[in-house]
């Protein structure tokens, strides 16, 4: 019963819950992104969109806000559970971890600050409509400030996932002392990132993010450049 008796079994037993949470929510965000917004702007999709945000949304979005949550909550208390026996924070692995958790953090408070919210009046607007009622007049830009958060998160979900998996098995990447420098350059990319999803919709600033492919190269390139970041700055 090593499992309930030990603090090692209680982390495990978080951290487990932590991947089921995290799978659920960017499996959900995954499906919305990859799947099927592409499949509303084609033509069938577009014929099904106001069935589905009324009928199938509403159930999806109840899996990802909660599983953001999930993944957010078991993730601050393993790290919580860390500090408490020992781990110092200026630990190469707490930086790892703490550099996914930040990308992380950002992408729970977008799911609960930005999306929900937008898709809140999403489908109420797709409510009325379908009753014979007028569309909500600002559905719109709240669907494309929910689409934007989303492609975001869908961007951040790639260098989190480096950062979070490397943590503990990377141990050559971040080994070094130079913590600050760090954390400043790679805090100032991560809040660029974030501040061109909150800035607006605009298409300049939606350019790289506006396709499914551009979306993961700007994940894959987020990740080298931090990579680049972690080994010239911290070893
Ligand atoms: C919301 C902010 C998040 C925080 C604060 C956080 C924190 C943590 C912590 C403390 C660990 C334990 C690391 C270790 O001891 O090795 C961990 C591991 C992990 N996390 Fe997260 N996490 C967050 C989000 C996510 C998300 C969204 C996912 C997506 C699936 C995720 C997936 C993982 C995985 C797969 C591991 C296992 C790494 C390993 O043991 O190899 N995390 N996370």
């Amino acid at each position: 019963m090593e499992i309930i008796t030990t603090s090692e079994g209680w982390e495990f037993l978080f951290r487990w819950f932590h991947f089921l949470a995290g799978t659920t929510w960017i499996g959900v965000l995954y499906y919305f992104n990859f799947i099927q917004t592409p499949f509303f702007g084609s033509e069938l999709g577009g014929e099904a969109k106001s069935a589905m945000t009324r009928g199938l949304v509403p159930n999806a979005l109840w899996w990802f806000r909660w599983g953001a949550m999930f993944t957010f909550i078991t993730g601050w208390t393993m790290i919580l559970m860390y500090l408490g026996h020992g781990i110092d924070l200026g630990m190469p692995l707490m930086t790892k971890i703490l550099t996914g958790g930040a990308m992380g953090t950002i992408m729970w408070a977008n799911v609960w600050f930005v999306i929900w919210p937008a898709q809140q009046v999403v489908i109420k607007s797709a409510e009325q409509i379908a009753a014979g009622g007028e569309a909500i007049p600002t559905a719109a830009a709240g669907a494309a400030r929910a689409g934007l958060a989303s492609r975001t998160n869908t961007m951040f979900s790639i260098p989190m996932l480096f950062f979070m998996g490397s943590a503990r098995h990377l141990s050559s990447f971040h080994n070094g002392e130079n913590d600050a420098m760090y954390w400043i350059v790679a805090l100032v990319i991560i809040g660029l990132l974030e501040l061109n999803c909150l800035i607006g919709t605009g298409q300049g600033r939606q350019k790289y993010l506006g396709s499914v492919s551009g979306t993961i190269h700007a994940g894959i390139a987020a990740t080298v450049v931090l990579y680049i970041v972690g080994v010239v700055l911290n070893g």
